[in-house]
């Protein structure tokens, strides 16, 4: 998942990366831009709560497509640039929409990971770490950890080797 409104910029390259090294252990990877997608506020409607509904969500735009892929999934990496501490507001739409799997349970096992470039660097990230790991736990997927780095400009990371080669690696851990 791509949080960040920027094409070309460090979630994305960082995500890229990781993509590269799980792949080339012989995973399966596929990356969105939830920018691409439709995504509707959750309106605590309830109704995926409710047995009757399924476990699903009441609303009808892009997320249906995405929910077909999460559940398909074994690993969901959140990227996401940090604003203001925490996540992009698109990606923050898009956690709110998580809440069907807090009844349904399928994302329970699943790993979520958290890649997050910021101007400040790591030691900014804590409240959005904090956010997915409790959120991670409220859901019963597994941490898989995080990716964090220190860029600004778009594709800054991009020009830096080490930062590129430690997200292969970490792709190649998964
Ligand atoms: C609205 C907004 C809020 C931001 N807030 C923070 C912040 O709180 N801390 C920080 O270190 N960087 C902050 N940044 C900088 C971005 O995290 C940084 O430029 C990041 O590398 C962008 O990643 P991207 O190229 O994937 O979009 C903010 C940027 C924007 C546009």
């Amino acid at each position: 998942m791509l949080g960040s409104p920027r094409k070309g910029g460090n979630t994305e390259i960082l995500v890229d990366e990781i993509l590269k090294g799980a792949e080339a252990k012989g995973h399966v990877a596929e990356r969105l831009r939830l920018y691409d997608y439709r995504i509707l506020p959750c309106l605590d409607c309830r109704a995926c709560k409710r047995t009757e509904s399924g476990y699903n969500c009441a609303l009808s735009d892009g997320v249906e497509e995405i929910y077909a892929k999460l559940e398909r999934a074994d690993l969901i990496i959140f990227g996401t640039p940090v604003y203001w501490y925490g996540p992009t507001a698109k990606m923050k739409l898009f956690i709110d929409r998580l809440r069907p799997y807090i009844a349904s349970r399928k994302l329970a096992g699943k790993k979520g990971m958290v890649v997050a470039p910021s101007e400040e660097g790591p030691g900014c990230c804590g409240p959005l770490l904090q956010m997915f790991a409790m959120s991670f736990e409220y859901l019963g997927m597994v941490d898989a950890g995080s990716l964090l780095a220190q860029a600004y400009e778009r594709g800054e990371i991009g020009t830096r080797p080490d930062e590129l080669e430690r997200a292969r690696e970490k792709g190649k851990t998964l």
